[in-house]
């Protein structure tokens, strides 16, 4: 790949706030001749507003053009009355299903300057750098049969079903030992394997594809076990892997434990690692157009794609590092400062960046 094409689709509320940050930032490395080409498209209420759709073909063929796509965030309370089929988030469901993003990405990594936001006591989180991969198109969010039907008793039942084929299984399983090997080595599945069939099927397909990965070490875990271990111990892991699920739920607890919302970058990536990344937030509809966002997870959420998608560690490394510096340097959007810290805008976070960034 010699030319790194990559989509940027702001979004709504303060998603276009961030996004001119992130910009500065593929801005300075280009003048350093990285070969990078970028341009804009609509994703969610803002495409809607332009062409009708949330997720409108402009956008479809862009986004399929594309080798990877940087999003802000869509939504916001100007679109709620929208029918369900129009809707901001069915932008993100529809570019997710379009181009095949299966594995979502989502780092969790305690900053020790931040430390005292946290409401986890320091000892336990200081250093810890973890990344949960969760499954993002199958499991018993997708399963069939589901519905409704009157049970033997005369009563109105709900039922799911929960499946995973050996592919599926297996595809996710390639993508943790590849990104533990960008790592410390080290890849836990989290499944009910105890009690469910497909945990069995999923652990056995684990333990097939690390046979692949010799240098990289495979665990197991229950589900609620891991649940516990998170917060009792977070730092044991490297690299957790779990289906659907589980990984709603356990990606959500380990965000709380890297602070706050605005330092939270994520990715979802297809079979070839072309991938989608945005921050882990919303479009925080509260505080747009006042240069209050922390811009810092979307920038991330570029370091991730450097790693991920472009294979750029060196890069990726480098933009980690300058986000490391300028919380070291104490700047501070509002959402990160504490009690009598001077609060920094969006704009003046991201130029500080681009500063700590330069050679
Ligand atoms: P949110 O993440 O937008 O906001 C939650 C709180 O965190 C708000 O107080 C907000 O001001 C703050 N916050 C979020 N990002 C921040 C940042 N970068 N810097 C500083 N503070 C930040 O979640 P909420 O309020 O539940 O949803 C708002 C809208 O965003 C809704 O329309 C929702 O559907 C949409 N949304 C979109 C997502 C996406 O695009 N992937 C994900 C989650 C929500
Ligand atoms: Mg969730």
């Amino acid at each position: 790949m010699s030319i790194k094409k990559i989509l940027i689709l702001p979004g709504d509320g303060i998603g276009p706030e961030i996004m001119a940050e992130a910009v500065k930032v593929l801005e300075l490395l280009k003048s350093e001749g990285e070969q990078l080409e970028w341009s804009f498209g609509h994703l969610g209420g803002a495409a809607y507003d332009a062409e009708g759709h949330p997720y409108p073909e402009s956008t479809q063929k862009a986004a399929r053009a594309a080798d990877a796509i940087l999003m802000g965030a869509v939504g916001g309370p100007k679109y709620d009355a929208l029918p369900r089929a129009v809707r901001p988030e069915q932008g993100i469901l529809g570019i997710r299903k379009d181009l095949g993003l299966f594995a979502n990405l989502r780092p969790a990594l305690a900053y020790e300057e931040l430390a005292a936001a946290s409401s986890f006591k320091p000892e336990i989180i200081a250093g810890l750098d973890i990344l949960i991969l969760r499954e993002l198109t199958g499991d018993i969010y997708f399963g069939a049969p589901r519905g409704r039907r009157t049970n033997a008793e005369g009563h109105a039942e709900g039922f799911d079903t929960m499946h995973y084929s050996a592919p599926e299984v297996e595809r996710i399983a390639r993508v943790a030992f590849e990104a533990a090997r960008k790592r410390s080595k080290r890849v836990c599945s989290v499944d009910k394997e105890n009690v469910l069939e497909t945990s069995r099927l999923w652990r056995e397909v684990m333990i097939n594809v690390s046979k692949d990965y010799p240098d990289v070490e495979l665990t197991h875990m229950y589900v609620d076990n891991a649940a516990m271990q998170l917060v009792k111990y977070p730092k044991q892991f490297d690299v957790m892997v779990t289906g659907n699920i589980f990984g709603d739920i356990l990606s959500d607890e380990a965000s709380m434990l890297a602070g706050s919302i605005g330092m939270l970058p994520s990715a979802s990536l297809d079979v070839n690692n072309k991938g989608l990344y945005e921050p882990s937030h919303g479009s925080a509809p509260d505080i747009m157009g006042q240069n209050k966002a922390n811009p810092l997870a979307t920038i991330l959420s570029m370091a991730m794609m450097f790693k991920y998608t472009f294979n750029h560690n060196d890069l990726s490394d480098r933009i980690d590092a300058a986000v490391k510096k300028v919380l070291k340097q104490g700047h501070r959007t509002g959402d990160i400062a504490q009690k009598g810290e001077k609060i920094i805008g969006t704009k003046e976070m991201g130029d500080a960046l681009v500063a700590a960034l330069k050679k």
